[in-house]
């Protein structure tokens, strides 16, 4: 747990930190549609499906206090059940750009490293070039490209992490 200071708001600090969700409660299921849309141009969650990676994949809260300004869900693999892939990842606009993004995910690879989880893998927009810094100094390698949206004129790469352990990141790509 650590205290964060906005700049220019030197009166007010915050306590971050970082936190699993537990379970589907009303207002979680809220929480996640409601950063979703302040991030995506399309929403990746319905009430529906909001509710069921509660329920059953992980999801990782950033709070400051004790309001959640960051959520990141994560998806384990069905081949590999100790990797896992980011299925979306965001911060309240108000809060982006501070760093937070960077400790945030640092906070849920400590978290997945502990569980055993020895793999992270995620899809990014080529010109997402904030979100590529704070995965890049993270660790995270590209690894190829791996989808082209033709609708949307949108490329995704594909990254992944090492997290610990055996294989080297090149030989678990399929
Ligand atoms: C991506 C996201 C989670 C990152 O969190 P954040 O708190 O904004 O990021 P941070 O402040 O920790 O780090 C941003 C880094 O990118 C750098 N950066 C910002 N804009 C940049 C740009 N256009 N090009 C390159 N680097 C850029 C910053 O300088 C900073 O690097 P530094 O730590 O070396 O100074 C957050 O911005 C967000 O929610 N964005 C919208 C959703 C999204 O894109 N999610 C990821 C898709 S998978």
């Amino acid at each position: 747990m650590e205290r964060f200071r906005i700049d220019g708001d030197a009166d007010r600090s915050y306590v971050i930190r970082v936190d699993e969700a537990e379970g589907p409660t009303d207002e979680l299921v809220r929480v996640l549609i409601e950063i979703d849309l302040q991030t995506f141009s399309e929403s990746t969650f319905s009430t529906y499906t909001a509710a069921a990676f509660l329920r059953q994949e992980k999801v990782y809260l950033l709070r400051a206090d004790d309001v959640v300004i960051g959520t990141c869900v994560l998806m384990r693999c069905w081949d590999r059940p100790n990797e896992v892939m980011v299925l979306s990842m965001g911060i309240r606009p108000g809060w982006r750009g501070r760093g937070l993004g960077q400790r945030f995910l640092n906070g849920v690879l400590e978290r997945l490293k502990t569980q055993g989880i020895r793999a992270v893998a995620l899809m990014v927009g080529a010109d997402d070039r904030r979100a590529i810094k704070v995965y890049e100094d993270v660790g995270f390698q590209h690894i190829q490209t791996a989808l082209e949206d033709k609708r949307t004129g949108e490329t995704l790469l594909m990254m992944r992490l090492q997290l610990q352990d055996d294989a080297p990141v090149a030989t678990l790509h399929r």
